[in-house]
């Protein structure tokens, strides 16, 4: 995973340490696409403690090699049909405006349940520190059954 989201250039880059929190304690909540015994595409996602009706997805990519294929619309529909999902209504992600294919994702995401996908303001361009960074919007998926 930590892999897939270096090479991706796109997702923000984590700590190592930061993957194996997530594979550990968040597990019941991630899922991972494999060719064989190749990882090309993963979701890692948690459900927040204060909107413990949400599924709030951190990471998601797919290998530049297996992308346009499916891949990363069956993990987020594999994802909201774990049993630790059960009971969740809203799909959240944040996404910058330029990553279209992420948007599209979501976007498709939703017209395949028949439920709105909305854009609201997520983390302002300020709140990163390296200055770099594009703002994050928040995309919200649902409400769904
Ligand atoms: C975004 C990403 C996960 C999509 O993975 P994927 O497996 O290729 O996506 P899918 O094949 O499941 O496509 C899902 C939908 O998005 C659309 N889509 C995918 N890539 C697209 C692109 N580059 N431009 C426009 N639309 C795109 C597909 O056409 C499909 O829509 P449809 O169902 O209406 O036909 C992948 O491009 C990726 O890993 N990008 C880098 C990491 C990233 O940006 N992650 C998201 C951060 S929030």
């Amino acid at each position: 995973m930590w892999q897939l989201a270096s090479d991706s250039g796109v997702l923000d880059e984590n700590s190592h340490y930061c993957y194996l929190i997530i594979c550990r304690d968040f597990s019941e909540t991630c899922v991972v696409a494999a060719d064989g015994s190749e990882i090309v595409g993963f979701v890692t996602a948690y459900r927040p403690p204060q909107r413990s009706s949400n599924i709030f997805v951190w990471q998601i990519g797919v290998s530049e090699a297996a992308r346009g294929r499916g891949v990363a619309k069956r993990l987020l529909h594999e994802l909201v049909a774990l049993p630790a999902c059960r009971g969740v209504q809203v799909l959240e992600a944040t996404v910058t405006p330029s990553n279209s294919a992420s948007r599209r994702l979501f976007q498709s995401f939703a017209a395949n349940l028949s439920v709105p996908c909305n854009i609201a303001a997520g983390f302002a361009r300020e709140l990163f520190s390296d200055g770099e960074h594009e703002e994050e919007e928040l995309l919200r998926v649902g409400p769904f059954a």
